[in-house]
């Protein structure tokens, strides 16, 4: 599998639109009624409110792509909590899923929390999304809390808040000692490990 991920561009938001409006119809259709999900797409995929999260700082959202076929894609923010990094989205086309695409994702967002300071990536997942808690699991990610939101419209978000550690990246230890200094700064890369 060929699988690449880039940061989703501008010109990007209406098929990632679409591609969460098929991933979340798979994922969510047992879970929540079908007008939360549409207040929810709505509420969370609006074009002007995609392209705001692009240009803002502490804002990531990435896509995966497979041979060049846009497969999935996930998005980061910065809580304002010190070094706490959110893993706001994460999806992955259900023909696609099971294959390590997530756990790529995660490992991107991995080293968005790396490269800004943080030390904790935390989420939130629907208490009934039993196939996403089990991945977050494999990924390193425990229960940290329980809480029920109201996010307005007359709809309420029961979840599970999740939490795991941000890894720091390995230095060799002769770093100190020697003036030794990695010969692409910030091109680490950890995209296997979550
Ligand atoms: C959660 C999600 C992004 C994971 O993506 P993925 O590409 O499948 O992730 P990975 O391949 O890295 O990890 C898959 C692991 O998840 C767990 N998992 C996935 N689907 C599962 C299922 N149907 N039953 C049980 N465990 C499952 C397993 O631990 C699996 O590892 P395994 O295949 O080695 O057993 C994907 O399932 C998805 O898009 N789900 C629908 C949308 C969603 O719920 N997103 C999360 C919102 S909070």
């Amino acid at each position: 599998m060929n699988l690449a991920i880039q940061p989703v561009r501008p010109v990007d938001v209406e098929a990632i639109a679409a591609l969460a409006r098929e991933i979340w119809q798979d994922a969510y259709a047992g879970i929540v009624a079908q007008a939360q999900i549409d207040y929810m797409l709505e509420q969370r995929y609006n074009a002007p409110r995609l392209l705001e999260e692009l240009a803002k700082p502490g804002y990531w959202w990435d896509q995966a792509a497979v041979d060049g076929e846009r497969i999935g894609f996930s998005s980061c923010h910065l809580t304002g909590a010190p070094g706490e990094l959110k893993l706001d989205k994460l999806y992955v086309l259900p023909a696609r899923q099971r294959g390590g695409v997530g756990g790529a994702l995660i490992g991107r967002a991995l080293e968005h929390g790396r490269a800004a300071g943080c030390d904790t990536l935390v989420l939130a997942v629907n208490k009934q999304n039993a196939r996403a808690i089990a991945a977050y699991e494999k990924h390193g990610f425990a229960v940290r809390e329980s809480v029920r939101v109201d996010i307005g419209g007359g709809f309420i978000m029961d979840d599970f808040i999740m939490a795991r550690s941000i890894p720091q990246a390995a230095r060799p230890s002769s770093e100190t000692d020697s003036g030794w200094k990695p010969p692409f700064p910030g091109g680490e890369s950890d995209t296997g490990e979550a």
